[in-house]
């Protein structure tokens, strides 16, 4: 199963992970980072630029989970936009090497075959940073999507698109499809870290951590990963049965094992 860490706040998870990057980053400059966007990963990247300074970041890459279809790229909600924005420029990444699926319409039949094409042609990922939907989803892999799905367009859920309303004008601007990587194509990446924070993320992290595998909650896939990490606030944490025991667990890691 995943290993739940337990933190204070939003803060002490950006930085627990930023520092497993930055290991990950000094052990091979050539790391292929899994990106996700949404407000949840954000002290995540608010936490890496002080502490990749110094670091030859030239060879790093990413891979964004996803992108809304049909939604210019220079629209500051582009996911394109968000990740150059939040990631790209504060960590002075080179742009062609943080890769976003092309939501572009002209094309949109071949975008999720490409961009499986270059995840395999970087290597695969090596850490997939992952939030979570109210309703379960990651990436934007809604209920329902296969175990085995790879990068493909899909329908957002009215659930979401009232979720992602806040970033637009209203939420009949927020697109109506995607294009995510799959949980096929999550599952193959090398170590996944889950985060989230707040009552609101309470049911979608007990179900993904401690129910049913099930394609009714994508979340859920995280279980059949041999290296899955959910890093979860207090609130976010309050509805897992085995709290204490993921607790006393991560109390008594070995410190050789890192995240
Ligand atoms: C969005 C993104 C997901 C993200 C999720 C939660 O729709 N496609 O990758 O994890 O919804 O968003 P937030 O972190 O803002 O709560």
């Amino acid at each position: 199963m995943a290993e739940v860490v337990i933190v204070p706040d939003a803060a002490s998870a950006g930085r627990l992970v930023a520092d497993e990057i930055v290991r990950l980053v000094r052990a091979n400059p050539a790391t292929v980072l899994g990106l996700a966007t949404g407000s949840t990963p954000l002290p995540v990247y608010e936490a890496l630029p002080a502490r990749l300074a110094g670091l030859d970041v030239s060879r790093l890459r990413g891979f964004a989970l996803d992108e809304y279809v049909g939604l210019d790229v220079s629209h500051p909600e582009s996911y394109r936009s968000v990740i150059d924005r939040e990631v790209v420029e504060p960590l002075g990444l080179d742009p062609a090497r943080v890769r976003v699926p092309s939501g572009a319409l002209d094309g949109i039949e071949h975008a999720g075959d490409d961009y499986e094409e270059a995840i395999l042609a970087a290597g695969g990922i090596d850490l997939q940073i992952l939030g979570i939907g109210t309703d379960g989803h990651i990436g934007f892999n809604e209920p329902g999507s296969s175990f085995a799905s790879l990068t493909r367009v899909k329908t957002l859920t009215q659930q979401t698109r009232e979720d992602n309303a806040r970033f637009f004008d209203s939420v009949d601007d927020v697109p109506m499809h995607c294009i995510t990587q799959g949980l096929g194509t999550i599952l193959r990446a090398r170590h996944l870290v889950l985060l989230a924070f707040g009552e609101g993320k309470a049911e979608a992290v007990a179900g993904a951590v401690e129910g049913p595998v099930t394609a009714s909650l994508p979340g859920s896939a995280i279980q059949l990963h041999p290296h899955a990490t959910v890093v979860v606030d207090e609130a976010a944490a309050s509805r897992l049965r085995f709290a204490d025991y993921y607790r006393h667990s991560y109390a008594h890691k070995p410190a050789w094992q890192g995240l």
